[in-house]
């Protein structure tokens, strides 16, 4: 089954807190987050279990040259010749998966944060199986491991919120063509991650495990412990 892989890239990192976009800050070696993504995705599909139509890459107006450059050389380096698509993104996460779903082709179709460079194999291996088997959305999940508590503006805590029904949702999240098109068919509808759209349309969404190497680069803490790992993979 064809698959295409949806990149958002477009984000400015305000979190971060970086001179650039956070795709776009370098890990170490002048490899950037994008470039870890993209060739990271094109390793997987290289292993020939993922059937890889193209990945379209989604980043700021501004800087398509430069991520066409960083995304084809992640892909290159991977051994591959996957066709690379760059678009520009919008002012929310929706508006530029929105904006990447117009250039998708094939069965299925993955959305995968740029900023979640080290995510493993297995987590899209266990999202393409449950869509092979008939799933139309599947999302990662983890446990949550802290405790929870809803607090109120004082802030005291009101209540102890029962975690163990409870995931920390991932990327990638996956997609019979079909159900995307239905969770974005809403113009201007926003949710912090695809599949909210997806439940908002009435689509029943599916959990596979997640891997906590796919954490997503948000804060200076993170970046530091990116950088880590991207040395250890030298
Ligand atoms: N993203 C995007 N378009 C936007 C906002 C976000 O393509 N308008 C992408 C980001 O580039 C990132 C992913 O969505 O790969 C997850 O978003 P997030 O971690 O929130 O990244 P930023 O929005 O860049 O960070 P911040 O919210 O701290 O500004
Ligand atoms: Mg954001």
């Amino acid at each position: 089954m064809s698959t295409s892989v949806i990149v958002p890239a477009a984000g400015s990192g305000v979190r971060l807190g970086e001179n650039r976009p956070k795709a776009f800050v370098d890990l170490g070696g002048g490899r950037s987050i994008l470039w870890h993504t993209v060739s990271a995705i094109c390793t997987y599909s290289a292993d020939n279990w993922f059937d890889l139509d193209r990945i379209i890459v989604v980043v700021p107006a501004d800087l398509m040259v430069a991520a066409r450059s960083e995304a084809q050389r992640g892909a290159d380096e991977a051994g591959r010749g996957t066709e690379i698509v760059v678009v520009p993104g919008g002012a929310e996460r929706s508006d530029s998966v929105r904006a990447g779903l117009a250039q998708a082709t094939g069965d299925f179709v993955l959305v995968h944060d740029a900023a979640r460079p080290f995510t493993p194999a297995g987590v899209f291996e266990r999202v393409l199986e449950a869509l092979r088997d008939g799933h139309p959305v599947v999302v990662p999940g983890l446990p949550v491991v802290d405790t929870l508590k809803r607090v109120d503006e004082t802030p005291r805590v009101v209540q102890t919120v029962d975690r163990s029904v409870l995931r920390a949702i991932q990327t990638p999240q996956g997609f019979g063509a079909d159900a995307l098109a239905r969770a974005y068919s809403q113009a201007g509808d926003t949710a912090t991650d695809d599949a909210g759209l997806a439940e908002r349309a009435g689509l029943p969404v599916y959990v596979v495990d997640g891997d906590p190497l796919g954490f997503k680069i948000t804060t200076p803490w993170d970046l530091r412990l990116a950088r880590t790992i991207a040395k250890g993979l030298d």
